[in-house]
């Protein structure tokens, strides 16, 4: 008993010495907030009431901020507008039972590029959340809990290219919705429970070469809500319930579809006629039936076509195999 108590106090000790070497010049620590790099980073850990511990602690050095264990994360309009806020790049908002960002809250915020805010209790996104954040580039909403976008969700963030809405709980993608989001490259909706996409939801992306809807609840699929994404090159649908393909898709640089796990029975002999630069196809695991290659047989550049556990007679399948791998059960 007495040996170990002796190992503790030695143990702490040094990690004590350990700490103090590591950050000598720049320590500060009121128990819930720890600087270091010279104060450009400052760490929060299990504050009460965001609003009112944080601003004499945020420095006008302080690049990189984050908040994590935080009962209560309310943000007021407003809420970051002090000027030592000005050089944040970087902000990271994780693990808050309780999280609303009011209209408005994150103004002052004009040079942040790199925002995480997941693992939080978020159930919905209003209208001009992020309004102020005019050089995010990089925004993670992964895994808040989010029900519901509303339309003007994402407005002002114009340099956005990588949106991350996975491991949420979507039903609806609303029209318009990423509308104006002019640079954005890769948008991850996967691991939510989307079972409509409106019309237009999809429409104003003209960069978007990356979309993932793994994992949800899509029943159909019309081709024209994706025809819009002129740049697109990744497809991900995925692990849904989709049982048919409205209309023909219209992707002239796509180069990936995954359609794997879904309920496909029949495809139309033009459906992919005009993504000619289709590379590979994955329509493993789905229920196709009586399928031909007519379907492949204009897309020049298919190499990969995997239709692994269907009902598939591959004995049908004569030109397209000289170019095309194709894997089947
Ligand atoms: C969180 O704090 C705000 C005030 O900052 C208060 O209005 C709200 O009721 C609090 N919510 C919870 C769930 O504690
Ligand atoms: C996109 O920009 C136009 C023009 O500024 C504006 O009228 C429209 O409401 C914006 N849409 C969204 C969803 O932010
Ligand atoms: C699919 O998404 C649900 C909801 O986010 C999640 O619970 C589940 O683990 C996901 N499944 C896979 C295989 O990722």
């Amino acid at each position: 008993m007495a040996e170990s108590i002796w190992i503790l106090i030695v143990c702490s000790k040094f990690m004590f010495i350990l700490i103090m070497v590591v950050n000598s010049e720049d320590v500060e620590t009121n128990n819930k907030c720890t600087y270091s790099a010279n104060k450009r980073i400052l760490n929060c850990v299990g504050l009460e009431n965001i609003n009112k511990n944080l601003e004499s602690f945020i420095k006008p050095g302080t690049q990189m901020l984050f908040i994590r264990d935080t009962r209560n994360a309310t943000f007021h309009l407003n809420h970051h507008t002090h000027p030592n806020y000005a050089n944040l790049v970087s902000y990271q908002i994780l693990n808050s039972q309780y999280f609303l960002p009011n209209q408005g809250a994150f103004l002052g915020l004009s040079n942040v590029q790199y925002m995480e805010i997941h693992d939080n209790v978020w159930q919905r996104i209003e209208d001009n959340a992020f309004i102020g954040l005019r050089n995010l580039e990089v925004l993670n909403l992964a895994n808040n809990h989010i029900k519901k976008l509303n339309t003007y969700a994402f407005k002002h963030l114009s340099k956005l290219r990588n949106l991350d809405l996975s491991q949420n709980s979507l039903e609806v993608i609303p029209s318009y919705v990423f509308e104006n989001l002019s640079e954005l490259e890769a948008l991850y909706i996967n691991n939510n429970f989307v079972k409509i996409v409106e019309e237009n939801a999809f429409l104003g992306l003209p960069q978007l070469s990356m979309l993932f809807l793994t994992n949800n609840s899509l029943e159909y699929i019309n081709a024209d809500d994706f025809n819009k994404l002129k740049y697109l090159d990744h497809l991900h649908i995925n692990f849904n319930k989709i049982k048919t393909i409205n209309g023909q898709f219209n992707l002239p640089k796509l180069k990936f579809l995954q359609i794997s796990n879904n309920k496909l029975r029949h495809l139309e002999n033009n459906v992919f006629e005009q993504c000619s630069n289709l590379l590979s196809i994955d329509l493993s695991r789905n229920n196709l039936k009586s399928l031909s290659e007519e379907p492949f047989l204009k897309l020049d550049s298919l190499r990969h076509l995997n239709l692994y556990n269907n009902y598939v007679d591959l004995s049908k399948f004569l030109l397209l195999r000289e170019n095309t791998a194709i894997i089947h059960n």
